[in-house]
Parts: structure tokens; C-alpha cells; sequence
């Protein structure tokens, strides 16, 4: 039996990630006077979502005639009709809500001439239920949004006394015999300490896990934490084979270039110097989704008319742009440009390639963030005491594929949504659940064990064999030969978790160990996209499947669960939710128009 002692710490509610969504439940629940901790392996402000760039979308009507039905509309369509309802109503009724809120809490938001807060164009959001022009509806700060949310959260959040545990890495839930989640156990890194958080409720805010991919925007530390502590507690994801490429990384680097580029007038070019998106989508152009616009560089690369001497990326243009809107609107990207890709907006175009950026799937909860483990008799039969938020949680408000800006609304709408639920559920006079110590004596087993693994393969080597099978083989087009060729490889990869090697045995700052732990996370979150990609026979969203090209409503429109249990995956299925919350029309609009149609742009 693997001995560590730990010190023992209680909460009415802890929360683990301190990005957008993990500081806007903390700060929620804290506000509320819940006695909160954010547990957070790295510093809140280094979280990824102070990557995020272009902006939060809302319909505050700041630039032109908008309404939350519009963008609800838009998001419905967007997810290509997999994405719930209800959560993607409230989302969209929130979501200005949230935003002004922000605004109060001291966002500091770029600004139109009246001084209202600056709002550009998108992809996918229109007007007038997709038959109007686009919308101006992303709210932005230069291109800098994400940057400005995390460090306004997090001084609120410290200023209403929520506690902070930071540097700390989260091994395991501990879960009930009953099924309830009583807390976390975590590892210090800087001093290699041990620590069990007891808890009424846990929030699991631990975002995505772009890194089981070879090329992604996303950071290092995105390595689907949640995913893997919630497959291990034998708990669901769904909907995981839809991922996200953004059009517009960097060529190489993966570096992101915001959407917001496009939205200020930015436009791709092919090696003919011709603009190929007014082709695939005549209305909305360079302004279509992202599974749209990443399809179609895609098909131009394919077809030969690729840039570059290997003819295998495509043109992101903004030298027509005045320097002095770029050196407003975009100063960060214009800055990114010249450090990774050598350019110079002004005078040139960049180099950019669809690149992995966000994961539609992840835990499923209902939309007050409430973890569902479904049944057969109940699909959403709840799992008392466990939250999830944010990228690594799916409401589901994307579906099949996310609108842009459309995540930074979901990190804070539901941030707060789970706020506003905790202050109903968690009652501040109950105790706090004792101490599990037989699942924690599991978690440290399971961490002893990987800290003094002894096989053959260091974890570099084989975390690169997984993302390069990814990346392979569940990438932007899909076949049913190389998703077969991936399910295969990946039960090989998988297979050889148990031969890892760790160098480095000791406590403190052991990146080895680390890394190791992470990998524990991605591998699972990696078998789920792929498994459920080979399974989905259609194309929906993200989904492009080559041998099925036609989304199929009849058979398909049902949410993926995947259950993982070492390198098995279990797939079953359950319906979406159809019912809006709102039955009246409101404002005099009706919702009748959401129902399922082809997808044009
Ligand atoms: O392009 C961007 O600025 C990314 C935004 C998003 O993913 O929502």
C-alpha cells in the first residue's frame, strides 16, 4: 500500500481550473458567501483562456439591430442541429446578462464612439434567422478578450474572498459507494505535499484536451484532466468525435490568428490569389462557420491550389486593412504574425492552416452544469455533488460544431449558471463530507504506481505516437479506413500505457510525473473521439465523414456517451433535448424557426 500523507481541507464547494468558467463559478459561488476554493494547476491568470482572442458573442444590438433569438437561432444552426435546446436558449438569453455583468465587473471592453462596448462580426452569426445579413455581435477588448476576462475574474474573485490553491495538480475525485462526488485529491508541485479536498460540491473546470492532438491552438496544459478523473470515477463524456479546427493557425507554429481578422475585413486566398470561400459559402464568404471554412482550405489544398512551396496552407490577407484599424482592432495577432510566421500584416499575407482548437464534446451536464450520468430509464440522471463548466463540460450547447466566440458566453454564462444552482443546492449549515479514505488510498495507489513505473516507454514517445495518430486519422475529413486504421492504432497505443517509463521519482517539481498524469488524462478523452467517430456514420458539424456524407436526422441526432475503462470504450446513446424553454412567443418572436433544415451558408 502506497503511504502518503496528505493534509486535509473542507469546503462547501471546490472548484478545479481557474480559467473563464472555473473563476466565474468560484467567483459566483463565493459572491454567495459559499465558502469556495479554486484548485488550479497553473497560475489563474496563465490559464488558457487568457489565449482567447477575437471575443464573447452577445446580442446587446450595440452595432445594429440584434436579438437573443437571432443568436439562439444561429447557435442551433451552427451546431447543425446536435447541440440541446434548452442550454442553447439559455445561453443565448444569458448571454447579454453575463456580458453587461462583466462590463460592472470591470472587463475593460474597446468601445464605440458612444462609448458602448465594441461589437464585430463573426462566423455563423447572422441576422433575421439566417436570412439577414451578419451580425455584429462579438463583444471584444482589441484582441486581447480572453486576457481581460481571466484578470478581471480573477481580482473579483480574490477580493470576495475566495481561497486560491495554485500549482496544484488534481489526481482523482473521490466518489460514494452511492455515487456521490465528495471531493478531490491533489498534488502540490512546487513542494511535492499531498492535499484532500472534502466537499459538498465539486466543479470541474479543467477545459480541453486540444493536446491529445499533434497541431492545436491550444496550450500545453489542455490535456482533458476532467475527462480522465470523470472516466476513471466510471462516469460518461459525449458527443467527443466532434472537434473543432480553427481556419486560421499559423502554418507551423499552430499559433491562433483570431476570427476577429476576417470579422474586420481579413480574407483567405488560394495559390491563384483567388478568394475561394465566396464559392463555397456566396452569402456569408469568409464570415461561414468554421467547420465550413476549414473544409473548403482543406478542399483548396487538395485540389492543388495550396500556397507555399509545398503547396499545403493558404493566404490569410489583411495588408488591404488601414495600418492604423490592424494597430487598434488587432494589435495582438499583428505581433503574433511577425514572432511566428516572419510577416508583417501590413505588407503581407500570413500563412495559415485549419488547426485543432476546441473539443464540442466533453462531460455531459444539464445546463445548471449539473453532471449527468444517463440510463436507460433516465438520460439525465444526475451525479449528486459533481459540476463541470466551460470546454470541459458540454451542456450541450455546441453540438456538432461551436460558433466562434460562442465559448468565451458558454465559460461565463454556465460559470455563473452553476453559481446561481450551488446557492440553491449546497446548503452552507450541512457538513462537509468526511474524508473517503479508501478512494483515497486508490488515487495514491494509482499515482505510486506511475511515479515509479519502470517499462520501456517514456512518455514523450508514446504521447507522440497518440497525437500524431490523432491528428492522422480523426482530422478534418474522415473516412471509415482511416478511422478503422485509428480505432486500431490507438488500442495499440493505449495497450502501452502499462509499459511507461518515469526517470524522475521524486515530489517536487517533477514534470515527468506530471506530464505522466497527464497522459492518464488525454489517453481516455483520445479513445472516446475516435471511437465515437468511427461509430457516427453520417456527417454532421465537424463530423466530415467521406464514405457519409449526408447528415442523417433519423438515425444521428443523438448525443454520443462513451464510457472508458482502460483502453475499452462503451458507446451508447441518448436523445438530444428538443424543447426550447420558452414556449410564448417573446417580443414577438417565435422560435418556430429552429426547427432542422440544410445547412447553407
Ligand atoms: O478566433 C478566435 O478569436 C477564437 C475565438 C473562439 O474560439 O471563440
Amino acid at each position: 500500500m502506497a503511504a502518503y500523507e496528505y493534509e486535509t481541507h473542507d469546503y462547501d464547494v471546490v472548484v478545479v481550473g481557474a480559467g473563464g468558467a472555473g473563476l466565474r463559478a468560484t467567483l459566483g459561488m463565493a459572491e454567495q458567501g459559499l465558502r469556495t476554493a479554486c484548485v488550479t494547476k497553473v497560475f489563474p491568470t496563465r490559464s488558457h483562456t487568457v489565449a482567447a482572442q477575437g471575443g464573447i458573442a452577445a446580442s446587446l444590438s450595440n452595432m445594429g439591430p440584434d436579438h437573443w433569438q437571432w443568436h439562439m437561432y444561429d447557435t442551433v444552426k451552427g451546431s447543425d442541429w446536435l447541440g440541446d435546446t434548452d442550454a442553447m436558449e439559455y445561453l443565448a438569453r444569458e448571454a447579454p446578462k453575463a456580458v453587461y455583468e462583466l462590463e460592472h465587473y470591470g472587463v475593460p471592453f474597446s468601445r464605440t464612439e458612444e462609448g458602448k462596448i465594441y461589437q464585430r462580426p463573426f462566423g455563423g452569426h447572422t441576422t433575421e434567422f439566417g436570412d439577414g445579413p451578419p451580425v455584429q455581435r462579438t463583444c471584444a477588448a482589441a484582441d486581447r478578450t480572453g486576457h481581460a476576462i481571466l484578470h478581471t475574474l480573477y481580482g473579483q474573485s480574490l477580493k470576495n474572498n475566495a481561497e486560491f490553491y495554485i500549482e496544484y495538480f488534481a489526481i482523482d475525485l473521490l466518489m460514494s459507494d452511492d455515487g456521490q462526488c465528495t471531493g478531490v485529491v491533489c498534488w502540490k508541485l512546487d513542494d511535492g505535499t499531498m492535499h484532500v479536498f472534502n466537499a459538498k460540491t465539486v466543479v470541474l473546470a479543467t477545459g480541453g484536451y486540444g493536446r491529445a492532438y499533434f497541431s492545436a491552438t491550444s496550450a500545453h496544459t489542455c490535456t482533458g484532466d476532467g475527462g480522465g478523473m470523470v472516466a476513471r470515477a466510471g462516469l460518461p463524456m459525449q458527443d467527443m468525435e466532434f472537434v473543432q479546427f480553427h481556419p486560421t493557425g499559423i502554418y507551423g507554429s499552430g499559433c491562433l490568428i483570431t476570427e476577429g481578422a476576417r470579422g474586420e475585413g481579413g480574407y483567405l486566398t488560394n495559390s491563384e490569389g483567388e478568394r475561394f470561400m465566396e464559392r463555397y459559402a456566396p452569402n456569408y464568404k469568409d464570415l461561414a462557420p468554421r467547420d465550413y471554412v476549414s473544409r473548403s482550405m482543406t478542399m483548396e489544398i487538395r485540389e492543388g491550389r495550396g500556397v507555399g512551396a509545398n503547396g499545403d496552407h493558404i493566404h490569410l490577407n489583411l495588408s488591404h486593412l488601414p495600418p492604423e484599424a490592424l494597430n487598434l482592432r488587432l494589435p495582438g495577432i499583428s505581433e503574433s504574425a511577425k514572432i511566428f510566421a516572419g510577416v508583417d500584416v501590413t505588407k503581407e499575407p500570413i500563412p495559415v492552416l485549419p488547426t485543432v482548437h476546441y473539443n464540442m464534446g466533453g462531460i455531459p451536464t444539464n445546463y445548471w452544469g449539473e453532471v449527468l450520468n444517463p440510463t436507460k430509464d433516465d438520460p439525465h440522471a444526475i451525479v449528486p455533488g459533481l459540476m463541470a463548466v466551460g470546454e470541459a463540460g458540454c451542456a450541450s450547447v455546441h453540438g456538432a460544431n461551436r460558433l466562434g466566440s460562442n465559448s468565451l458566453i458558454d465559460l461565463v454564462v454556465f460559470g455563473r449558471a452553476a453559481a446561481i444552482r450551488a446557492g440553491k443546492v449546497v446548503d452552507p449549515e450541512a457538513a462537509v463530507p468526511a474524508t473517503n479514505t479508501a478512494q483515497v488510498d486508490k488515487a495514491f495507489e494509482r499515482f505510486d504506481s506511475l511515479r515509479n513505473a519502470n517499462g520501456a516507454t517514456p512518455t514523450a514517445e508514446l504521447r507522440l505516437d497518440m497525437q500524431r495518430t490523432m491528428q492522422e486519422d480523426a482530422a478534418v475529413f474522415r473516412t471509415s479506413k482511416t478511422l478503422k486504421e485509428g480505432v486500431d492504432k490507438m488500442d495499440k497505443i493505449a495497450a502501452r500505457m502499462s509499459d511507461l517509463k518515469v526517470t524522475d521519482r521524486s515530489l517536487v517539481w517533477n514534470t515527468d510525473l506530471m506530464e505522466t498524469l497527464e497522459l492518464t488524462n488525454l489517453m481516455p478523452n483520445a479513445l472516446a473521439t475516435i471511437a465515437g467517430a468511427e461509430a457516427r456514420q453520417e456527417s454532421r458539424g465537424a463530423h466530415a465523414h467521406e464514405d457519409f456524407t449526408k447528415r442523417d436526422d433519423d438515425k444521428w441526432r443523438v448525443h454520443t456517451i462513451a464510457r472508458v475503462t482502460g483502453k475499452d470504450v462503451e458507446l451508447t446513446y441518448r436523445p438530444i433535448i428538443e424543447a426550447p424553454l420558452t414556449t410564448e412567443d417573446e417580443g414577438g418572436i417565435s422560435l418556430d424557426r429552429i426547427a432542422p433544415r440544410e445547412r447553407t451558408f
